[in-house]
């Protein structure tokens, strides 16, 4: 017999929403109308999901995320704590997509094969609403990618990225706001440092990376920075 999904009882899930077996919804989750969750796919606690979002099998996505509605979430990806997914946005999977198999004789297989690549959202980052993620792409922690764009390689963490195909203008915060522009970044020292007008937090460039040197919200966060 078929494996019922496990549902937190403190989750809110809308009936018309669709959970195939052994999927598996953490405490205070939500789940909105006509979402399509495929079997075997994890959802963390506290993490939304916008509704008409589509979630492939065996998908694993962490506790703090909010997804908005009509996501493509594919095969292979796996989304980490305190991701935000805007509306619209679209995951890909496989490179030179083909509708038949090699020998052009039955349609080529749903499932996943060795040539599937895996893509996978690091915490905190963002993905801005319509963006596409190209397949087999590592979006890095607090990285953000700008409305519309089209990811074709990795994203450094913090990286804003914009455009098609989507290229690094700068860097953000932890919790959003643009701190450097890229050309400021790349001449930065050991001793240069940014501060978050929002939240306090202050960054350094540690080997082409920022790095978070001091977060007066240390005690109360969720999510490590
Ligand atoms: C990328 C983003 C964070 C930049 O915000 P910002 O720093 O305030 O950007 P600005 O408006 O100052 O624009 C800076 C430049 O980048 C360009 N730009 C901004 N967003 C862009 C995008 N998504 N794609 C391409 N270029 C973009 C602007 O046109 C501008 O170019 P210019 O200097 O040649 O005029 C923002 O535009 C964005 O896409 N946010 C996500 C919105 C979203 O999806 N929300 C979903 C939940 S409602
Ligand atoms: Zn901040």
């Amino acid at each position: 017999m078929a494996e019922a999904p496990v549902i937190d009882p403190t989750a809110r899930v809308h009936p018309t929403a669709l959970l195939e077996r052994g999927v598996v919804v953490g405490a205070r989750a939500a789940i909105w109308d006509a979402v399509h969750v495929r079997h075997d796919a994890v959802i963390g606690a506290d993490t939304t999901i916008g509704e008409k979002t589509y979630i492939a099998y065996e998908v694993k996505i962490g506790s703090f995320v909010k997804i908005n509605a009509q996501v493509y979430v594919c095969a292979q990806v796996t989304i980490e704590d305190g991701v935000m997914i805007s509306a619209g946005a679209i995951f890909t999977n496989d490179t030179f997509p083909r509708a038949l198999d090699r020998a052009l004789a039955r349609l080529e297989t749903s499932d996943v094969t060795d040539e599937t690549a895996a893509t996978h959202v690091e915490r905190g980052a963002t993905i801005g609403a319509g963006a596409v993620i190209g397949p087999g792409v590592r979006i890095g922690r607090f990285a953000m990618v700008g409305m519309g764009s089209v990811v074709t390689r990795e994203v450094p963490p913090h990286a804003l990225v914009v455009g098609s195909p989507a290229r690094v203008a700068g860097y953000v915060c932890a919790c959003g706001p643009r701190l450097v522009d890229a050309l400021a970044f790349g001449a930065a020292t050991l001793a240069t440092r940014w501060s978050c007008h929002r939240c306090g937090r202050t960054y350094a460039a540690d080997a082409g990376t920022l790095r978070c040197v001091a977060d007066p919200h240390e005690a109360v966060r969720v999510l490590d920075v």
